[in-house]
C-alpha cells in the first residue's frame, strides 16, 4: 500500500502483526500522585549506558505529567496482568486503586508480580509526529523469572502456553479442546459437549481451525486460539 493511500486502520493491522510484551509506564506527577498507562512501544536503546525508551500519545492525559517527570519506571506485565493492561488503558478515575504497588528507589510506582521493572532518569523526550519518544536512563532494575503478557493483533495471548502447545504438536498425538460460545449459548458439537479433536502428529491449531469451520466458526489466526 502507498503512502498516499493509507488507510490508517489497515496500518494499525498491519502493525499488530508484531507480536510484543506489555508494559505500565508510571511517574508521579507534580502533586505526588501516581500516574501510569499502558504500553507496548517500550523497547531497549543501549546497554553502555542503559537506555530504553517508550513511545506516549500526545492526546494522552498524562502527558504533560509524564513527559516532565523527572523519572518514570517501566512495569512488564506476566501472563497473569491482563487485566492490570486493560484497566491502565481505560480512562479511569482511579487506576491505581486496584493494583497491588509500592515506590521504587525515585518514587516511582512499582507493581506487585511483574515480569519485570525498570525505574528510569529521563534521559530525553523527543517528539516524533503524533507521540513523544521517552527515553529512560536505568537506575534501578528488578527480574522476577515470571513470564510476560503477549499481545499481538489486538489480543493478549500467554507466550509459555504457545510454547507448550507447539512442543506438544511437534511430540506427536496431541488432543485440542474449545471451550466456545455465541450470543450468551454454549456451542458443542451435537449434544452440547465441548468440541475435542485428535490432531495426529498434525498442526492443532489448523485441526482445531477445520473442525471449528464445520460449525459455521472461522479462525482467523493462532493468536486467536491462544487469547486468554
Ligand atoms: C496493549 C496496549 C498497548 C498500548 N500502547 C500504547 C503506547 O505504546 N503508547 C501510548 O501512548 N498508548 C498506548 N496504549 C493506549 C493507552 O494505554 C491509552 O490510550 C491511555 O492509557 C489512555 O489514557 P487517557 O485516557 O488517560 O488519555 C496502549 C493500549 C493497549 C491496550
Amino acid at each position: 500500500m502507498k503512502a498516499d493511500v493509507f488507510d490508517p486502520r489497515a496500518l494499525r493491522e498491519a502493525l499488530g502483526a508484531f507480536p510484543t510484551a506489555v508494559t505500565v509506564i508510571t511517574a508521579s506527577d507534580p502533586a505526588d500522585r501516581p500516574v501510569g498507562f499502558t504500553a507496548n512501544s517500550f523497547t531497549s536503546v543501549s546497554l553502555d549506558p542503559p537506555l530504553l525508551l517508550v513511545c506516549l500519545a500526545k492526546t494522552a492525559r498524562d502527558y504533560p505529567a509524564m513527559t516532565a517527570a523527572e523519572h518514570f519506571a517501566i512495569n512488564i506485565l506476566s501472563e497473569t496482568q491482563k487485566d492490570v493492561s486493560i484497566k491502565f488503558a481505560r480512562p479511569l478515575e482511579d487506576r491505581f486503586a486496584a493494583v497491588d504497588w509500592a515506590r521504587g528507589p525515585n518514587g516511582c510506582p512499582i507493581f506487585a508480580q511483574v515480569a519485570a521493572w525498570f525505574e528510569c532518569s529521563m534521559h530525553d523526550v523527543i517528539e516524533a509526529g503524533d507521540h513523544a519518544m521517552m527515553v529512560g536512563r536505568v537506575t534501578a532494575f528488578e527480574s522476577s523469572g515470571l513470564n510476560g503478557l503477549g499481545y499481538a493483533r489486538g489480543g493478549y495471548f500467554a507466550p509459555s502456553v504457545a510454547a507448550t502447545v507447539n512442543s506438544s504438536a511437534a511430540g506427536g498425538e496431541i488432543g485440542a479442546v474449545a471451550v466456545l460460545e455465541r450470543h450468551g449459548a454454549l456451542l458443542g458439537d451435537e449434544n452440547l459437549s465441548l468440541p475435542s479433536y485428535s490432531a495426529g502428529g498434525g498442526d492443532p491449531a489448523k485441526t482445531l481451525a477445520s473442525q471449528l469451520e464445520r460449525l459455521g466458526l472461522s479462525v482467523h489466526d493462532w493468536f486467536s486460539l491462544l487469547d486468554l
